[in-house]
């Protein structure tokens, strides 16, 4: 049994038949996928199941994001082809994805025919629009591989506080930022080589010339998550929008753009126009014609995508389709990274760990039903517990839910379930009335929500079986049919319940199809029961987890990463794992998470008093202020707040300020705190003040 849809499929009653059209971000074809991708490709499986089951219209597409650098470097040492290269990696994460019962509709590749028409359709349309520039750049170039630089591909001393082994855009022990050709000592990570710096011609896409519709597409509450919507209008939105540097000069791998020779588009031009090529393809496929998915106002088109690449999807990327006349994305789902014990995933600690390594030791249903379980509708990252995952599974998948099935199916082996539904006190009518709010709980991607309001119906389903003890009663040939019809209620009971797990454990519901002769296929399958049919001899369904299986699996990633470094250092120098990578957000990113008080208190917050306010020239935003700590202390702090306050009324003031923060180096200066404030950014900035009588110095509480 699979969720597949057809045309036909009736739609749920009383709702009307969406056309949805759903993407995952693209995953890089120059890394394995591991379980942090996976948060994101479940996430986004279990929506586009669901709605599947709800009989929606619905398709999920994806595709290797295959061009750039880090790929043909890479082909390059392992002297092959980038086409085979990428044919490589696109079968391991196809054979990946289905491991873990995640079914796209269409994988493809951003290296196919369809991407270089639709990259070229969209590029005439963005220089039609007068979108297009060209600018001279520097950038680091290494010599012996003859290409440019990324800033992730060149490392040296920090130029501000001389930290050894930097990147090229920031450093992480001072938290600089600064641009590559400003290292000492620079070093290119794809050979070893000392870079020189050369200057090119590059493209450059306008977007400030579509500043005001991006401001209204992403404000208008409609598209975007609350927290993504003010992080654009705080961070990009209040200045004009920066060109967007899209092209790179050869060598690179990637698409030549037709009217630039010896220029190729950047990755980033090309990926997410790979989420169109890969719906041409499925078009073709089907006798489907494009332009009703891409051209047509009643498609909604999903974008599910971690936080880190927020910049591209929110700005960039409808900058194109607007330009291009192509249907918008009625929704972004923006969710947070995935830590292992509290912790960022480790290689080192073996929490790295990639997708083939974990079906190695355990069953993929284990992680659908635990990410399921943690994924809510917002941003915040989702921390995978070892212990929380052996308990989450061990009670509730296998003692809750599939013990409904193992505890009473044998007793009406031979009987069936009974003709008329017996009465149950209610059971079955509440559960089936459950069936809105968990849909409701499903279609915000509160799964979280979802997985709690079927444990509790788990709970009173098992509360009966315990009540009915079938176990007892089939001793007793007087009363069969009490047996039966206790059996029957459990059963049904059962159903509903994996009916309401089918967008997360497909699996179950094949294995429950097989159990009770179908009758799992949709979701109003949960409002009428199953009655008067034989019941199939009951198959193990899901097993108990055993902490040592997780840690033979952590102790199979420490070794695989072991050998990738001796490997590594045996070559002359790997190619780091992701391409040319999105600087702005992952320089500040938003911060979500939950904060314990032992975090809190570790913030110094001080009272402090404005002893000057000076506007900083060419900085549009920023105020520079001199604050008094008490006795002779003195900061010096550069504050966004020049749009709200003018400096001279700012003199004298009281503020609240961030006293322990690590000094920031920024273009204008150091800044040397943080004063507190609220609002969203721009004229809507108000500082935080404590009452008069307060003292300069004063520790706040
Ligand atoms: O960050 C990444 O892994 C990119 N490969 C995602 C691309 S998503 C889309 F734009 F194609
Ligand atoms: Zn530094």
């Amino acid at each position: 049994m699979t969720t597949n849809v057809t045309p036909e499929s009736p739609q749920t009653a009383g709702t009307p038949r969406r056309k949805i059209l759903v993407t995952a971000a693209l995953p890089y074809a120059n890394g394995h996928i591991h379980l942090g991708h996976l948060v994101e490709y479940i996430q986004t499986d279990i929506w586009v199941r669901f709605q599947k089951l709800r009989g929606h219209d619905c398709i999920y597409l994806c595709a290797d994001d295959t061009h750039g650098t880090a790929i043909m470097i890479r082909a390059r040492q392992e002297g092959r082809s980038e086409e085979a290269l990428i044919a490589d990696m696109q079968q391991a994460h196809v054979a990946d994805f289905a491991g873990f019962d995640v079914e796209f509709d269409n994988y493809g590749s951003t290296h196919s025919d369809e991407n270089r028409a639709l990259c070229a359709e969209i590029w005439s349309k963005l220089r039609a629009a007068g979108l297009v520039s060209e600018k001279e750049v520097s950038q680091l170039y290494d010599v012996e591989a003859g290409t440019f630089l990324a800033d992730r591909f060149v490392k040296g001393t920090c130029p501000i506080c001389k930290a050894p082994d930097q990147y090229g855009d920031n450093c992480d022990k001072c938290g600089a930022a600064y641009s590559a050709t400003e290292l000492i000592e620079p070093r290119s990570t794809l050979t070893g080589a000392v870079p020189e710096i050369r200057s090119a011609n590059h493209l450059f896409v306008q977007i400030e010339q579509l500043h005001e519709f991006l401001t209204e597409w992403t404000q208008s509450g409609e598209h975007l998550q609350r927290e993504v919507a003010n992080y654009l209008a705080g961070h990009f939105l209040g200045d004009p929008l920066r060109d967007w540097d899209v092209s790179r000069p050869a060598a690179y791998f990637g698409f030549e753009i037709p009217d630039s020779p010896g220029n190729y588009w950047f990755v980033w031009f090309d990926a997410p126009i790979g989420y169109m090529a890969s719906t041409a393809q499925w078009c073709k496929k089907h006798g489907q014609k494009f332009d009703d998915w891409y051209r047509n106002p009643n498609v909604e088109i999903h974008h599910f995508i971690g936080k880190d690449i927020t910049y591209f999807h929110t700005l960039f990327w409808p900058a194109m389709l607007k330009t291009a006349g192509f249907t918008l994305p009625a929704k972004i789902h923006v969710h947070g990274f995935l830590t292992v014990d509290g912790e960022k995933m480790s290689k080192t600690k073996g929490t790295f760990v990639r997708a083939s390594t974990y079906l190695n030791h355990l069953d993929p249903v284990y992680l659908r039903y635990y990410y399921a379980s943690k994924l809510g509708p917002g941003l915040d990252d989702l921390d995978l517990n070892r212990d929380e995952f052996v308990s989450k599974v061990n009670s509730d998948l296998v003692g809750k839910v599939v013990n409904l099935a193992s505890r009473t199916a044998k007793f009406v082996a031979e009987s069936g379930l009974s003709k008329k539904y017996p009465d149950d006190g209610g059971l079955f009518a509440d559960a089936a009335a459950q069936g809105d709010a968990i849909a409701a709980a499903y279609e915000a991607c509160d799964y979280n929500r979802a997985m709690r309001l079927v444990m509790a119906l788990a709970d009173r389903a098992n509360q009966h079986v315990e009540t009915l003890a079938p176990w007892k009663l089939k001793n007793d040939p007087d009363r069969a049919a009490e047996l039966q019809d206790g059996c029957t209620v459990a059963l049904n009971l059962f159903r509903q319940i994996v009916i309401y797990l089918a967008p997360v454990l497909p699996s179950l519901q094949r294995q429950a199809a097989e159990l009770l002769g179908g009758g799992v296929g949709h979701w109003d399958d949960a409002r009428q029961p199953q009655l008067g049919v034989p019941i199939h001899p009951f198959k193990h369904m899901i097993k108990r987890v055993e902490a040592k299986q997780l840690e033979a699996m952590v102790a199979e990633s420490k070794q695989e990463f072991a050998v990738s470094e001796q490997q590594s250092a045996e070559s002359s120098a790997a190619p780091p794992e992701e391409a040319d990578s999105p600087a702005p957000l992952e320089a500040e990113p938003l911060v979500t998470d939950l904060i314990t008080i032992d975090d809190f208190v570790k913030v110094d917050l001080r009272v402090a008093r404005i002893l000057s306010a000076e506007e900083v020239p060419k900085a549009k935003k920023l105020l520079k202020l001199t604050l008094s700590l008490g006795g002779d202390e003195r900061r010096t702090v550069f504050a966004g707040i020049k749009n709200a306050y003018e400096p001279d009324k700012l003199v004298g003031r009281l503020v609240v300020v961030v006293a322990n923060l690590a000094p920031r180096q920024m273009t204008f200066g150091t800044s040397e705190g943080m004063v507190i404030a609220s609002g969203p950014g721009g004229p809507d900035v108000f500082l935080l003040s404590p009452d008069s009588g307060a003292q300069p110095g004063q520790r706040v509480h």
